[in-house]
């Protein structure tokens, strides 16, 4: 099956923009493109979401049976394609093949596992405040919901959010990230041929953004936006849902802390580290972005951390041996030289990397500061890229306060071995979701989401179908015998 598809998809229809403009795919491993897709705008934005409406008066009325089966169909060719789309993805996005290949995998389990939640999304009945009353409750689709997706994980971010929503029987319209359509692209080809029908799902790439999700943003026919993206835009998308009372889901940046304790097991410390700091070359918005270290152990913590982070191999992400791709695009790269050239200004040190890789391009180093300090853009901003930075603490007290010290609450780690401390830290951490003596936590079976200014629902788990259904009270009176 041909994978690499150049048109978008409005209401089952492979086409290209109304207005015939398009937009080049670069790989940031070389710069160079990969393909021209449709820059998309308004009226284009408007067919998807008339076609989404169309096909959600009929999709909502089908089995969830039959949903389920069409999921999985979709998921069992994405596994069959993992390969082919694992290479789509490093192409657009950069990161290693192996991660690229998980992430097939990762994103297929969305897939899988709405497959089997929608077919038990039960109602209920309550025991009734009358004799001649009976009480139900039956969930329903919430209606088009509108999906905005990043480009750190160009299919995991789009089947979280279609899984759910197809699932539940809603229908749903998809702008992918500028800089990663052909995944979106080639996960709707296999759409298609799993059985999705027409205006299910729909793809408008554009490189103005602007344009078709303001388009949708207005329209009182989108009922739900799912958004994952930065906390910026997300405040935007919620002050804009405003006027016609969207539901939202909103997956924000994070500032995570990972603590490591003077008891921790140094080996395992740095393990987690290096997997939750350094995937995807730091571009998730899980990854740690403070590491918080405990005087007793920090200078062997760091000495053995900067070993490791040494001898990661930094090349394109086709490389099999690659550990660390480039940065998506020259926006990225800058940001990371803002926050290392900021750190060092204000006295951090350097113990590996601290500037752009010899490869040149979107490459960067992957680095390691101590001496880190709450002054430093670091502390203040997710860096979203391979920068560990190292701040020193006495005590738990002080840990957890340097922790919460964020307006943000997404993800946060630590390592001990203290039973005890485990339960107290991880009740005390302002956050969605708590890793203890691991780096990497992301699964489709657990609720997935922050807190704070980190955003607005879960992903994922059985919380991530309700947020694609309402519940409609229905009273049965007029029943005494
Ligand atoms: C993200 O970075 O937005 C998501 C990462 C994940 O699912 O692990």
């Amino acid at each position: 099956m041909r994978l690499i598809e150049r048109q978008a998809l409005v209401g089952g229809v492979w086409q290209e923009a109304a207005e015939g403009r398009t937009f080049a795919v670069l790989n940031p491993a070389s710069g160079l493109e990969i393909a021209q897709v449709p820059d998309c705008g308004a009226v284009d934005a408007q067919a998807a979401l008339d076609a989404a409406d169309l096909a959600f008066k009929s999709w909502r009325k089908t089995t969830a049976a039959r949903r389920s089966a069409v999921l999985r169909r979709w998921a069992d060719l994405m596994l069959a394609h993992q390969e082919d789309l694992a290479r789509l993805l490093t192409a657009e996005q950069g990161k290693p093949l192996a991660e690229a290949r998980g992430e097939v995998a990762y994103a297929a389990g969305f897939l899988t596992w709405f497959a089997e939640e929608g077919r038990r999304a039960h109602g209920s009945v309550v025991p009734s405040h009358r004799g001649d009353a009976r009480i139900v409750v039956l969930k329903e689709p919430v209606g088009v919901v509108a999906a905005v997706t990043p480009w750190n994980f160009p299919l995991a971010m789009i089947t979280r959010k279609i899984g759910p929503a197809l699932a539940a029987g809603c229908t749903i319209v998809i702008k992918p990230a500028e800089d990663t359509p052909l995944s979106a692209l080639a996960l709707a080809r296999l759409g298609e041929a799993a059985g999705v029908p027409a205006g299910v799902v729909n793809v408008v790439t554009t490189r103005s953004p602007a344009d078709v999700v303001g388009a949708w943003m207005r329209s009182p026919l989108v009922r739900k936006l799912s958004f994952t993206g930065s906390t910026a835009t997300g405040k935007l998308l919620m002050r804009q849902s405003a006027d016609t009372v969207k539901r939202l889901s909103l997956e924000l940046g994070g500032n995570a802390p990972l603590i490591v304790f003077d008891d921790a097991d140094i080996e395992m410390a740095v393990r987690g580290t290096l997997a939750s700091k350094f995937r995807n070359t730091g571009q998730t918005c899980v990854c740690a972005n403070r590491i918080l270290v405990e005087d007793g152990i920090h200078d062997r913590f760091a000495a053995a951390l900067a070993a490791a982070v040494g001898a990661l191999k930094v090349a394109p992400g086709e490389d099999e041996a690659a550990a660390q791709g480039p940065l998506i695009n020259a926006a990225a790269l800058a940001k990371v030289e803002r926050h290392v050239g900021d750190a060092v200004a204000k006295g951090a040190i350097v113990l590996a990397g601290g500037a752009g890789h010899q490869r040149g391009g979107l490459f960067f180093a992957p680095t390691v500061l101590t001496g880190m300090t709450s002054e430093m853009a670091l502390a203040q901003e997710e860096t979203f890229g391979p920068v560990a930075g190292l701040f020193r603490f006495k005590g738990e007290a002080e840990a957890i306060a340097l922790a919460n010290a964020t307006e943000t609450g997404l993800s946060a780690y630590f390592f001990t071995r203290d039973l005890a401390r485990a339960w107290r830290v991880a009740e005390a951490l302002e956050a969605g979701m708590v890793g203890i003596n691991e780096g990497v936590i992301s699964t489709e079976v657990a609720p997935f989401g922050g807190i704070k200014q980190s955003g607005l629902g879960r992903e994922g788990a059985s919380e991530g179908l309700d947020e694609y259904l309402e519940s409609k009270y229905v009273l049965f009176g007029g029943l005494s015998a």
